[in-house]
Parts: structure tokens; sequence; C-alpha cells
């Protein structure tokens, strides 16, 4: 289990933003692992953006995880959540991704 400070939740979408602090995307030299999903093309131009800024990150597709079982492990210090609002809310296949056990 990651500590609350080291998972942080981006959306193209200003609404739902959650553990960033400022100064937090500045180049560091841990290594963070960033899982997104992206409709149209908006949240993974954010994730990269947010890569290139971080130095040491891996970008994850949600989508290529789908329908696999047992825990995510990320083999990083820091995981990143990149995904778009739908319905004021997580896409369902991000809800469903974040229930699996880390
Ligand atoms: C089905 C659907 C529901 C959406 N619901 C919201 C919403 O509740 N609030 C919001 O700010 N944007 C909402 N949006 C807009 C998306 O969050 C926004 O276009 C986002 O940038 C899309 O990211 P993507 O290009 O990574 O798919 C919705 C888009 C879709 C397709």
């Amino acid at each position: 289990m990651f500590p609350a400070n080291n998972v942080f939740l981006y959306s193209p979408a200003p609404t739902f933003r959650t553990g960033i602090k400022k100064n937090s995307f500045e180049e560091s030299t841990i290594k963070t692992i960033i899982y997104y999903f992206t409709g149209t093309g908006n949240s993974l131009a954010a994730a990269k953006s947010i890569c290139t800024h971080l130095g040491d990150c891996e970008l994850v597709s949600i989508a290529s995880l789908a329908g696999t079982s047992g825990e995510i492990q990320p083999g990083a210090d820091r995981v990143g959540i990149v995904c778009p609002v739908y319905d004021f809310g997580l896409p369902s296949i991000v809800a469903e991704f974040v229930q699996k056990p880390l």
C-alpha cells in the first residue's frame, strides 16, 4: 500500500485533482508510474507532460490491464492516475482499476 502522499490523481477537468502539492511535478529522483485512461487523448497528453517533468516516470495504460486479475505491483515509489472526469466521477474502467489490491 502506498502512503497517501505518494499517490496523485489528475484529470484534464479541474474538478478532480487530488494529492498534488505545489512543486510536486518538478523533476525528482524518485520513480513514478502513472496509470492513465484516455478516451480522446487529453489525459494521455497530460500524463505524458507530467511524466516528462517528473523524469524517472513510466506510463501504463489502464485499458491494457483491464481483465487482468491479481495484485497491481507498480514497482515505483509513487503512483499517479490520470483520467478524464465522466459524469462528475471516475470512468468505470478507472473505478474498477482503483479497487484492485496493491
Ligand atoms: C461520457 C462523458 C462524460 C463526461 N463528464 C464530464 C463531467 O462530468 N465533468 C467534466 O468536467 N467533464 C466531463 N466530460 C469531459 C471530459 O472529462 C473531457 O473531455 C476530458 O478532457 C476527456 O479526456 P480524454 O481526452 O482523456 O478522454 C465528460 C466526457 C464524456 C465523454
